[in-house]
């Protein structure tokens, strides 16, 4: 999320030793609580050297190591954000940030601690490893984001969700890196809640943690019902992790409606109804992306439009973080309506407009334009990549939905249109 000052122990890279070949350092599967807090204990520590062996292509940590057999996951994980999450809005921050705090972005950004190792060889700071990364690691692990082995390597080992019934248990032998552990803590929303999730005790405004994504699913009905973070964000185990930077996704969510009721001769009612039908959590979860909901009367021709009633849909703060101004959030199955009485001149016909328009990275566009602002506290390199950040944010705004109803000519009638 935004800049935070907060600081905690820098950690220095040691390649570590050999792991032995067993297949659970983890704690048994069943207790899910416990192999969550051993698979994402902070910080994580290095691999290690690989088992003896592995192949170089086994050991490998790099995405397209794992993609060459894993074609699929790799495919869907490249067009998915995890693997953008070290981007120019990023880059520009760990510029100006001391190794410590970049550290605390790393642990959901580039957990690993070997990307943590090539952080520090990129920004030059003070804790380098004294050694050559081993070829394992690669040249690009930092670059590459929220990969592969964060999710599912530890000490060389891998880590999945269980196979389905027919297939072969993971530790079968002969198997490419030694087969794999399974536990069903994969197949948890808690796996998620590590990085979408405010610890207990994290920042919060208004006693409102900063990112509450898993709270706000355990007290859905989508819980109850065992519809999981995995079940919407991963279907069929798909690693597309679409969220509100896409249209479709965010459509599916939603049930919207324009509604146009002529009330009498010379007055008409719009109403915009938005429903949230399929999103386990608030709409939008985080305090970043904003939704604009206008109402527009127009003549038939579409010359003459005017704004008649705008809304924002979004949790929003001061770039601070120290001030809540508003939130409208939707929580799930609930709703957000924008009414509005227009006054009409009855010789005139007129059509009524609902546009919802999306800024997935509001928050960080309004962050990113102040910090612009003063330019001259930075060098030219920082400036430019502050530069690609706002224009990548700007990029990802989107029309969601457009609906035009006419107002009826007969006073009490009502006209709906419906998208989804
Ligand atoms: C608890 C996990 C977590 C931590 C710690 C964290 N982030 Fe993020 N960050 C996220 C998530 C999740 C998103 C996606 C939010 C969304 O899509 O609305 C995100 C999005 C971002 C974005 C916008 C997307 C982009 O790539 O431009 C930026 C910039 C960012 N974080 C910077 C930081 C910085 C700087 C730090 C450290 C001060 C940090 N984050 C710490 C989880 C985290
Ligand atoms: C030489 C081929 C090969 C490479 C390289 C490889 N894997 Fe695998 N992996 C397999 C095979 C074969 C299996 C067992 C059958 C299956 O689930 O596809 C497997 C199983 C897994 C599983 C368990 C799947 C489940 O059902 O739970 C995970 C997770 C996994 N690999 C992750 C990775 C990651 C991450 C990398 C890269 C760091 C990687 N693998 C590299 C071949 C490979
Ligand atoms: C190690 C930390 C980490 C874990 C674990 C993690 N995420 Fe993320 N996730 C992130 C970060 C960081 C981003 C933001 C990337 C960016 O845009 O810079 C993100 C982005 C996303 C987005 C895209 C949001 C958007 O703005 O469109 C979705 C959806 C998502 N994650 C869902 C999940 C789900 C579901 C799981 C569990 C299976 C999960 N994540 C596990 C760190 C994590
Ligand atoms: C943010 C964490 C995360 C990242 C990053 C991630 N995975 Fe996964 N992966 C999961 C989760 C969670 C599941 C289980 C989903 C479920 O069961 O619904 C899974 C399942 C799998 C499986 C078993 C799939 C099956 O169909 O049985 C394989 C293989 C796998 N991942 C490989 C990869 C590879 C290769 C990459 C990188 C290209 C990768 N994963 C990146 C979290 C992640
Ligand atoms: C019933 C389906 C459903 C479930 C369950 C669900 N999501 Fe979502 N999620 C969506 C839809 C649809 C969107 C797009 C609309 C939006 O942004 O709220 C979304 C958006 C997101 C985003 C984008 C950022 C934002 O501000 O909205 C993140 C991150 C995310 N989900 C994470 C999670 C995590 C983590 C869980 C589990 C704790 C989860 N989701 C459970 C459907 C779901």
């Amino acid at each position: 999320m935004a800049v935070a000052m907060l600081t905690t122990g820098a950690s220095t890279w040691q390649p570590g030793p050999p792991p032995q070949i067993t297949h659970s350092p983890h704690p048994a599967p069943g207790s899910i609580s416990r192999f969550l807090a051993h698979h994402w204990i902070y910080p994580l520590p290095p691999e290690g050297a690989p088992p003896k062996g592995y192949t170089a292509l086994e050991a490998s940590l790099a995405p397209e190591s794992c993609g060459v057999c894993h074609r699929r996951q790799y495919d869907d994980w490249r067009t998915s954000l995890h693997s953008h999450s070290v981007g120019p809005g990023l880059l520009w921050q760990f510029r100006i940030m001391g190794q410590r705090q970049a550290n605390r972005c790393m642990r959901c950004h580039t957990p690993l601690a070997e990307q943590k190792a090539l952080a520090a060889l990129e920004f030059h700071w003070p804790n380098v490893p004294s050694s050559p990364l081993p070829a394992y690691v690669g040249r690009h692990l930092f670059r590459q984001g929220l990969v592969c082995a964060a999710c599912h390597v530890r000490r060389h080992q891998r880590f999945g969700p269980p196979q389905p019934p027919g297939m072969p248990p993971g530790n079968t032998p002969g198997l490419p890196h030694d087969g794999f552990t399974a536990s069903t803590a994969f197949q948890h929303s808690r796996f998620c809640a590590t990085c979408h999730q405010s610890p207990p005790g994290g920042r919060s405004l208004d006693g409102k943690p900063f990112e509450n994504t898993y709270a706000e699913w355990r007290a859905s009905r989508f819980a109850q019902a065992d519809v999981t973070c995995q079940s919407c964000h991963m279907p069929k185990r798909r690693h597309l992790w679409r969220g509100i930077h896409d249209p479709a996704m965010v459509r599916r969510g939603l049930r919207i409606s324009l509604t146009v009721t002529r009330a009498g001769k010379a007055t008409a009612d719009a109403q915009a109804v938005i429903r949230s039908v399929a999103i386990g959590h608030d709409f939008p979860t985080y305090l970043v992306p904003k939704v604009y909901v206008t109402l527009y009367a127009l003549d038939p021709g579409n010359h003459d439009v005017h704004e008649i009633a705008r809304k924002v849909i979004g949790r929003s703060v001061n770039l601070r973080l120290t001030r809540e101004l508003f939130d409208t959030r939707i929580p799930p199955g609930g709703k957000s309506v924008l009414s509005t009485r227009l006054a009409l001149n009855p010789s005139r016909p007129v059509k009524i407009e609902l546009r919802i328009e999306v800024s997935p990275g509001a928050h960080y566009e309004r962050l990113f334009r102040h910090e612009l602002g003063h330019a001259a506290r930075y060098d030219k390199t920082t400036v430019t990549i502050l530069r690609q950040a706002l224009a990548q944010t700007i990029a990802a705004r989107y029309q969601l939905t457009r609906l035009v109803v006419p107002v009826p000519s007969t006073a009490g009638e009502s006209k709906q249109a419906v998208a989804n």
